[in-house]
């Protein structure tokens, strides 16, 4: 497991009772939900009653991503992992964001693969995400909690992935070991671009780039690009697409039903993969 800390007292937590609990020296204690993950979320943390990606936005971007579109990500997302960590004995990696756990499971995968052994966590702030993250791997800590105050010991991560999230700078350094790797991925100006079309009568291609946030707590590494082309069929496909995506939550009802009407659609992905370590 890797290294956490109290969410109420940052005190390290330690399993007990039959690792059914977790807590620190002070008695804060936190128990193991039925189906496998933690919960580091503090009442008093939450913004809303039911934070997060909804059940519907966790389904769609499951079927999606078990549908193998996003592979791609996926083998260039551990390709780069195994190359940086593969001379860290037991890295302790957290996947924040990691929504239902398609990517944490495939870099789980890929050490085990690979004869590693890293002890990996996967973070969100849904519960949704994280109840069907426990279905794809009982080999990664699953825990509910918020990147705004990980519940993870100062200075503990080897590295950490951030996917299509938030970047939460302070909170992002103070979890990781000073020059721990991380690694922010996120869509470039390209990215769905047909899909964009679509949905807007003026498509902005304004990129995102991390690294203003980053510095100085992050030194950058280096940035790479992912460029290839998929096909979604109409139907299951492109509305899951729609679903998964911000676009797809912003457009009016007769948008989405011209959309919908596509027997399939050409699509563009255009991935950013930025590399940075804690200064
Ligand atoms: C676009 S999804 C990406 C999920 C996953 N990384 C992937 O690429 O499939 C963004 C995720 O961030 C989560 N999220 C939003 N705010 C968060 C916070 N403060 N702390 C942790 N997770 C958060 C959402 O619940 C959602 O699952
Ligand atoms: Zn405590």
């Amino acid at each position: 497991m890797i290294s956490l800390g109290c969410p109420v007292c940052q005190a390290p937590l330690a399993t007990a009772e039959d690792g059914r609990q977790l807590r620190c020296e002070a008695g804060h204690s936190f128990d193991r939900a039925r189906q496998g993950y933690w919960n580091l979320l503090l009442p008093q943390r939450k913004k809303s009653k039911d934070p997060g990606d909804n059940s519907e936005m966790i389904q769609a971007r499951r079927r999606f991503l078990d549908a193998g579109f996003y592979w791609l990500i996926a083998e260039r997302l551990t390709q780069i992992l195994l190359e940086e960590l593969k001379n860290t004995p037991q890295p302790e990696l957290l996947d924040l964001g990691c929504g239902e756990g398609y990517y944490t499971t495939q870099i789980e995968e890929a050490f085990s693969t690979a004869g590693l052994n890293a002890a990996i966590a996967g973070l969100d702030i849904s519960r949704h995400a994280i109840k069907a993250a426990c279905r794809r791997s009982e080999n990664i800590d699953w825990l509910v909690g918020t990147g705004a105050d990980l519940p993870i010991l100062p200075g503990s991560l080897d590295a950490m992935t951030l996917m299509f999230s938030r970047v939460m700078p302070e909170p992002m350094a103070r979890a990781l070991k000073p020059g721990g790797l991380l690694l922010v991925i996120w869509p470039g100006p390209e990215h769905l671009i047909e899909l964009r079309e679509l949905i807007y009568d003026e498509v902005r291609k304004r990129e995102f780039n991390p690294e203003a946030d980053l510095v100085p707590l992050f030194e950058p590494v280096r940035t790479e690009s992912l460029e290839f082309q998929f096909e979604v069929d109409g139907g299951e496909a492109l509305s899951d697409l729609l679903l998964m995506t911000p676009h797809g939550h912003r457009i009016r009802q007769e948008t989405r039903d011209r959309i919908l009407a596509h027997t399939s659609l050409e699509c563009s992905a255009d991935i950013r993969f930025g590399l940075y370590r804690r200064a």
